[in-house]
């Protein structure tokens, strides 16, 4: 057995860890990235006493699915107003941390225009300049904190561009699940089943390895305990600090392995049929375990620490789980026809994702 695993984000993990962010940027001048309703749950006031007159400069109306409408405006004038600022510090769920990867980005023009031309030509680029970035996720279930990726969307020409670059790594990730106390029950179940999505799919991964894979199981273990409980027990500071340890371990292991076919479909999905990213990487989990089963011997041992040695049942306490979080797990339910379903399997193991997929070569 042999294994590589290579993770560069200083993390800090526990309740009030927020507080870690004077120390990580001290004598620095700081941007905050951070979605609209931060300020009335007073995020932005505990920020600015902690961070003074560091903080230079302010986005508040991060959107979700960081679309270029909105991005294009946001990253010139950060560009103008403070490309003298040393970090990019970004609060909030997948978006916020998306949309700051793009923003530390620097293009020599300071027009977005120029990165997403980059961009759209798939190959990795040294940037001119970038700034550091921190990430404090207020969700537990993206893991963009511990990753490089970042996706951004053109809803307009239905397409997405992949965000991938070395100086895209957090230089640091900041949990503090104290943060995520306040999340309604729906956005506490999507971004949990997102983090369930990225534990399976870096097991079901031609990237897999030991390391990833024992992150990921124990990730799933923890999922299946608690995301339930913490559904009907939102204020509960031992399950959200329990489900957002679940979420980084998650994070971690498709750091090191990236997504497979579950978030390859779910692209389409978002693009076409609107739905959010949690719901649509989680609710054909069943359905993807139903193509991983058998077509790896190793694989199937991991899935099998998990779901036992058979295939129906497996599938069946997936959907359980899934249903049990009011989660429905047919395309039909989302108003994909099975042609339509049929065709967006068959494109999404083309996709770069989809590629990482045990079964994208016997497809
Ligand atoms: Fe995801």
């Amino acid at each position: 057995m042999s294994a590589q695993f290579h993770n560069p984000v200083a993390t800090y993990f526990g309740a009030g860890s927020l507080s870690q962010v004077v120390a990580l940027t001290e004598g620095q001048s700081v941007a905050l990235v951070t979605f609209p309703e931060a300020r009335d749950l007073g995020l932005i006031d505990t920020l600015q006493a902690l961070l003074g007159d560091r903080l230079i400069h302010l986005v508040e109306n991060v959107q979700p699915n960081p679309d270029v409408a909105q991005l294009r405006a946001t990253y010139e004038r950060f560009w103008q107003q403070a490309s003298g600022c040393e970090v990019v510090l970004a609060v909030g769920g997948g978006s916020a941390i998306d949309t700051a990867k793009a923003l530390i980005v620097g293009t020599d023009s300071g027009q977005f225009d120029e990165l997403l031309a980059l961009l759209a030509t798939g190959k990795t680029f040294t940037p001119p300049r970038h700034k550091r970035l921190i990430a404090v996720p207020t969700t537990a279930g993206t893991g963009s904190e511990v990753t490089p990726w970042a996706t951004i969307w053109d809803s307009q020409q239905q397409k997405k561009y992949s965000l991938h670059l070395q100086c895209t790594w957090p230089t640091a990730a900041i949990i503090d699940p104290d943060l995520m106390l306040t999340l309604p029950a729906a956005v506490t179940v999507s971004t949990g089943l997102d983090a369930l999505s990225h534990a399976l799919e870096s097991i079901w991964n031609v990237n897999a390895n030991p390391i990833s894979d024992t992150l990921a199981v124990s990730a799933i273990e923890d999922i299946f305990d608690c995301l339930p409980l913490l559904q009907q027990n939102l204020a509960s500071r031992e399950l959200r600090s329990r489900m957002a340890l679940a979420a980084l371990k998650a994070g971690l292991a498709f750091s090191n392995t990236k997504t497979a076919l579950a978030h390859s479909i779910s692209y389409e999905l978002t693009l076409r049929h609107g739905l959010s990213h949690g719901i649509a990487c989680s609710f054909t989990l069943p359905y993807v375990l139903g193509l991983a089963w058998g077509k790896e011997a190793g694989r199937d041992q991991t899935l099998q620490r998990v779901f036992g040695p058979d295939l129906g049942q497996a599938q069946a306490q997936l959907r359980a789980f899934l249903h049990r979080l009011d989660v429905k797990t047919e395309f039909a339910d989302y108003g994909v026809t099975e042609g339509e379903a049929r065709q967006m399997v068959f494109s999404a193991m083309q996709g770069a994702r989809g590629k990482n997929f045990i079964g994208s070569q016997a497809a």
